[in-house]
């Protein structure tokens, strides 16, 4: 039996976004490239380079009410710039049954829209590849990852939610991929790591390798230990050990807070460590170290937009 081809709409020309859909159109999807640049329309020609290479020119759209019929949107964006994407689709497909993959760093983000349109069949996805725009149409995908997909929790029945049948082509796209039930257990994981490396990476001004120095080493056991209290699933031991592999496996990168201070745009900060501090308050869990952190990053960010011509 031959496989499900899918209509995907691809939100934006982002480092990953870019990646994926190369990979899907290489994988013989359908792919439309959702974008807020009329300029991009009718078509754009993307590429990538690095550690994996393709070009292919997609088609754009730029009204949601374009897409392909039983598209599945894949939105790849900052944790920040979710909910404007999201309250564009509630526009067009309030009611309607849509199916998203949603992936970015953090948590918390889009959940007013995703709470009201509960049909929707929404799927995470975390991943590790590594990517860096070179320009608006080029990604260079810096380091291979894996990824994990499974059903977000509370959207579209997702107890009785079988792997979707476009998920062989999806994994084709850019494997490896695996099935992930338990994908909110990810989802924390992957905060907790960057919870711990992002801010102090970011604060200081150093790659990542720089935290295995063993003056960060109380601040990063904190940082687990109080995410470990807020979100009782997780094992604040696993995580520092999680995190110091990381810190290991990427000590020559520059993590992507550090990058957003220094080209002066607004960081995750609040779908990470601010999460966590606002989860705390919440629960009445203490969480001073990253609450402390979500405000010296927030001063930061104020600090450089003071000095900016
Ligand atoms: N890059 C990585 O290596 C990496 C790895 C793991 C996780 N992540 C996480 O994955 C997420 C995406 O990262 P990224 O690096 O791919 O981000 P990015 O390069 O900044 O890409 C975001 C894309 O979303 C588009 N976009 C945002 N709002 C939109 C809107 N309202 N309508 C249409 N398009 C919109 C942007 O459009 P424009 O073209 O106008 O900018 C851009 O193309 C982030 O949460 C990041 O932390 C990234």
């Amino acid at each position: 039996m031959g496989r499900k081809q899918m209509n995907w709409v691809v939100v934006g020309t982002g480092a990953l976004g870019n990646l994926w859909s190369l990979g899907l159109a290489a994988s013989g999807a359908s792919v439309q490239i959702f974008s807020r640049h009329s300029a991009d329309s009718p078509e754009v020609l993307l590429q990538n380079s690095g550690r994996t290479t393709a070009e292919k020119r997609l088609a754009v759209i730029s009204e949601p009410q374009d897409a392909a019929p039983g598209a599945v949107w894949l939105v790849m964006v900052k944790a920040w710039q979710l909910d404007e994407v999201l309250e564009l689709l509630e526009s067009n497909f309030s009611g309607q049954l849509l199916q998203l993959v949603i992936s970015h760093n953090g948590m918390g983000a889009g959940e007013p829209v995703l709470s009201r349109q509960s049909q929707w069949q929404v799927y995470d996805l975390v991943t590790t590849h590594g990517a860096w725009r070179r320009n608006r149409f080029h990604s260079v995908h810096a380091g291979i990852g894996q990824s994990w997909i499974g059903p977000r929790k509370g959207s579209g029945g997702e107890a009785d939610r079988a792997k979707p049948l476009w998920l062989p082509e999806f994994e084709n796209a850019r494997p490896p991929l695996n099935w992930d039930t338990a994908i909110e257990s990810r989802r924390w994981q992957k905060l907790a790591i960057n919870c711990a490396i992002n801010p102090l990476a970011a604060l200081a001004g150093v790659a990542n390798g720089e935290l295995s120095k063993p003056g960060y080493s109380q601040t990063i056991a904190a940082i687990c230990d109080e995410i470990a209290r807020v979100e009782k699933r997780l094992d604040p031991d696993e995580l520092m050990g999680q995190v110091y592999n990381v810190i290991e496996a990427t000590a020559g990168n520059q993590c992507s807070m550090l990058q957003d201070l220094k080209a002066g745009q607004v960081t995750e900060i609040d779908y990470l460590n601010g999460f966590v501090c606002e989860q705390g308050k919440r629960l009445n869990v203490k969480t001073p170290m990253n609450c402390e952190l979500t405000d010296k990053i927030k001063q930061k960010v104020k600090h450089i937009a003071g000095h900016q011509p």
